[in-house]
């Protein structure tokens, strides 16, 4: 295995050299590019006197360097470059060197690679280092000037344009950034124009950069960046501070975007939208990102990170900011749900196995294996605690301070909770156990109701993780509200605030027993733990007033219903039924809400939920009972099916707004249960009449659910061949809807293919991704799906270790499961491990898995 040195926060020392300002020069080949930099250092005698100067550099091959213009001859190891203390001026000096790299054999698709022959760059977390020698590091902040020359025709960095002519360009960047905020692109690429005012009125260029052909599928986005920009205004005052903004889509790339000053560049599938192309979860998707990767400027950009434990300041706030920008162009409380789901899928099921990490962690040995939920999810969440403790005006305080005391700088935890300190006068000492310690609090309430005082008492339970065995009480947010028996609401939502272990709240002045409505709005990242019985679930199911706990109160009774299905329950009991019924044709409630409460517990959720309760999950069972349960919920709804599709369908121009893909999400989500009745002559109809993608996909997955649809995706397949990002999804929905016993076979088949670009994550994703996602499939007994993936795994790796390592993580679940599950998976881990010269990334990852 390659090198695994651990790097340790509590090792942090500042640069041992100021750097003002750096030119690049840039000679584009695809074999043998040449990268002139001048590094302009300024050396301050009180900083590390006498220390030796370390530059970052890999796979570079050194042709010429010099200091102040005359030649030094050092050379370079395999991490970098030294240059003694002894050969360093005391005045301000420039450096300069000479590299050759070679785009054309970059797989790994971070540095400077090309992909459709177009260069582009993904420098974070430290991939300038492979594109020269410099400090890489977060918090050595310079101004750049960059000058590309190429004869392809357009030339793209960051900052303003400073002159082009033919064959070169060059761009100035007036913000001083960190290097992973570099970006280089050069192609023969087309943009969708367009332009923005700021409200103190500078006109900025906007350009969405595609491939000849795409243009017209960039509206979508541009519109959701010029909403981005206005809502930042107006919301968090920030407003954008260079002439141009520019996005670039890339087909190849490992990750779904990145915040390069000035130069952001997309996953091209987070771009790239039209109706007949992009279902509408593309969509929320792209509105999403676009929002996120803008709102980078300030919280991220103008206020950087210190050192890269401290990614959650700016990936955590940016979530965040990224969620609430969703809400108000949606739905907040289909947001809320949507958000959730997110994050007990993937991040409590990262906190409840040996990839355990906290939101700041304190060591790593890959840094690309800690863009993880927790970083970002769990630290969107604990803002959202921040913000709830605080209130919304102090909340707004605090980041006015944060912005106006940290801009250019880069900042810490520490920074970030001082400012909300100063500026709400609270201590946070004990809050900021969320960002040092992980895994999910599990609450236990007791109620009590005496002398018409009702109490609620919580209780606050810290499971271990690795390398955390025991843990202090954190602060928790709990906001309750009451109702009445008839439904009426007695105590509007008001935030408990639990700090200690154990604690009690009264409530008086009651007439009756209240029902109590917990954790509204899912005011803190934790598991509830509360035995509440199935006619009181239904009860705030049909009456809860908000509206996070009323999706919660169905899905609660659905996990019981799944649970018992699998435990061996020969029927799906009466109460959620009734209430689906109910729900489902209360048009006083948005189609979406209603959609989101039609879909089942996924497999993988359940399973993580009995594993959590102590109980070992079967996946065959789990299978079984879902499918079960979906029958039994068709056989209710029948009446009413078609009734609510008529009601649903969508007459009229399509629109990707949140009002249209509500309405389709239900009608779909009906046409899926109609499907488990008819034999699929619904959804045949419905595939062979959609007139774009959510309907299209919708009904391909409703017929392959049921074992049907060969002819469907054949025709799809025939339309969609020239298309890569459309057949993404033809290669997934096979893998997610294969049986389990299928789901290897289905696998192996669709990996033979000559489309099978497995170097294109994208594609890889869509097929070894979903093998994972499909969880019968991917635990089905034989083992043949772990060994498959291993084996692509294994395959990966030496091209391009980060994608391998992060879709290794579907091994992380293996000590939820009987022995002999554990034991296949714990082979294939093992076969992992003893592969001779395994990635750093794909190696610390198995390392933490197998441990
Ligand atoms: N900062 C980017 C974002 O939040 C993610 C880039 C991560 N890239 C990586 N190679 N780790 O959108
Ligand atoms: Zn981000």
């Amino acid at each position: 295995m390659t090198q695994q040195t651990t790097v340790y926060l509590a090792d942090y020392r500042p640069y041992s050299h100021p750097l003002d300002r750096v030119e690049l020069t840039f000679r584009l080949a695809p074999q043998a590019t040449r990268v002139v930099a001048r590094l302009h250092f300024r050396p301050d005698p009180a900083r590390s006197p006498g220390a030796d100067l370390r530059l970052d550099g890999e796979g570079l091959r050194l042709i010429r360097l010099a200091l102040d213009g005359t030649p030094l001859d050092c050379q370079p190891d395999d991490t970098g470059l030294t240059l003694p203390a002894a050969l360093l001026p005391a005045d301000p000096f420039v450096l300069e060197t000479e590299v050759e790299i070679a785009p054309v054999g970059n797989t790994a698709l971070e540095g400077l690679y090309m992909s459709n022959g177009m260069y582009c760059t993904q420098c974070e977390a430290e991939g300038f280092r492979k594109i020269t020698y410099y400090p890489d590091r977060p918090d050595v902040m310079a101004r750049f000037h960059v000058r590309i020359e190429s004869d392809l025709p357009v030339l793209l960095s960051n900052g303003n344009p400073a002159g082009q002519g033919p064959g070169w360009a060059e761009w100035d960047d007036p913000w001083p950034k960190p290097a992973y905020l570099f970006a280089l692109v050069a192609g023969e690429l087309v943009a969708l124009p367009d332009h923005f005012l700021t409200a103190s009125g500078r006109e900025v260029a906007l350009n969405i950069w595609v491939r000849a052909g795409d243009e017209s599928r960039c509206a979508y986005a541009m519109d959701a960046l010029k909403r981005s920009m206005r809502w930042d205004e107006q919301v968090y005052g920030r407003e954008y501070d260079l002439d141009v903004f520019n996005i670039v889509a890339v087909d190849d790339f490992n990750m779904g975007a990145m915040e390069n000053k000035g130069l952001n560049i997309f996953n091209s599938k987070l771009v790239l939208a039209s109706p007949e192309t992009a279902t509408d979860t593309d969509y929320e998707r792209i509105e999403a990102v676009i929002a996120h990767e803008y709102f980078h400027n300030w919280t991220g950009n103008r206020i950087t990170c210190r050192d890269w434990f401290q990614l959650c300041l700016k990936e955590g706030l940016t979530v965040f900011r990224d969620q609430q920008f969703s809400g108000d162009m949606r739905s907040h409380a289909v947001k809320r749900i949507e958000d959730v789901q997110a994050l007990r899928a993937r991040q409590f099921r990262e906190d409840q196995g040996p990839l355990a990490h906290p939101v700041r962690p304190d060591s790593f040995v890959e840094i690309n294996n800690f863009y993880t939920a927790t970083v970002y999810e769990k630290g969107a969440e604990v803002i959202g605690m921040l913000k709830r403790l605080v209130g919304d005006a102090e909340y707004a305080r605090a980041l006015n301070l944060y912005f106006a005391r940290h801009d250019g700088e880069a900042a810490t935890i520490e920074d970030w909770l001082k400012v909300f300190e100063d500026a709400t006068g609270r201590d946070l000492g004990q809050f900021k156990r969320w960002y040092t310690e992980a895994g999910t609090p599990r609450l236990t309430v007791e109620e009590e109701w005496k002398d018409g005082i009702y109490s609620l008492t919580l209780e606050q339970h810290l499971p271990p993780t690795p390398g955390q065995p025991v843990k202090a009480p954190k602060v928790i947010p709990v906001a309750v509200g009451l109702l009445n028996p008839n439904g009426d609401e007695v105590q509007p939502t008001t935030v408990l605030e639990l700090t200690e272990t154990r604690q009690s709240f009264r409530f008086e002045g009651l007439a009756s027993r209240p029902v109590a409505s917990i954790l509204r709005g899912f005011s803190a990242p934790v598991v509830l733990d509360r035995a509440v019985s199935a006619a009181e679930r239904a009860f705030l199911l049909a009456h809860d007033t908000d509206p996070f706990n009323r999706w919660e109160a169905g899905r609660a009774l659905a996990k019981e219903v799944l649970a018992d299905l699998a435990a061996g329950a020969p029927t799906v009991g009466p109460d959620w039924l009734e209430a689906m019924v109910r729900l489902v044709q209360d048009d006083s409630l948005d189609p979406a809400f209603r959609a989101l409460a039609l879909r089942l517990p996924g497999e993988d959720d359940m399973a993580a939920t009995l594993a959590a309760a102590g109980k070992q999950p079967d996946p065959a069972a789990l299978h079984t009972a879902r499918r079960r349960m979906a029958a039994a919920l068709a056989g209710a709804l029948a009446p009413a099916l078609p009734g609510l599709m008529e009601a649903t369908q969508i007459t009229g121009a399509f629109s990707p707004d949140a009002v249209q893909a509500g309405k389709r999400a239900l009608h779909n989500a009906c046409l899926g249960l109609l499907s488990l009745r008819d034999g699929g002559a619904a959804a045949e109809a419905a595939f062979a009449a959609a007139t774009n993608m959510t309907d299209s996909l919708a009904a391909l997955a409703a017929l392959l659910e049921i074992g049907r649809g060969q002819p469907q995706l054949d025709a799809f397949e025939a339309r969609w061949r020239g298309d890569r990002l459309v057949m993404d999804k033809w290669f997934m929905v096979q893998v997610l809807h294969a049986a389990p016993d299928q789901t290897a076979r289905t696998v192996e088949l669709l990996t033979a293919r000559a489309d099978f670009d497995w170097k294109n994550p994208n594609r890889f994703r869509s097929v070894i991704g979903a093998l994972s996602a499909n969880h019968a499939g991917f635990h089905y007994q034989d083992g043949a799906s772990y060994r498959l993936l291993a084996d692509w795994l294994l395959r990966l790796d030496p091209k391009n270790p980060q994608t391998a390592a992060r879709m290794s993580t579907a091994f992380e679940t293996w000590r939820r499961y009987d022995s002999g599950r554990q034991g296949l998976i714990r082979a294939e881990l093992a076969r992992i491990l003893a592969t001779s010269g395994l990635s750093r990334d794909l190696g610390e990852m198995a390392t933490r898995m197998a441990g």
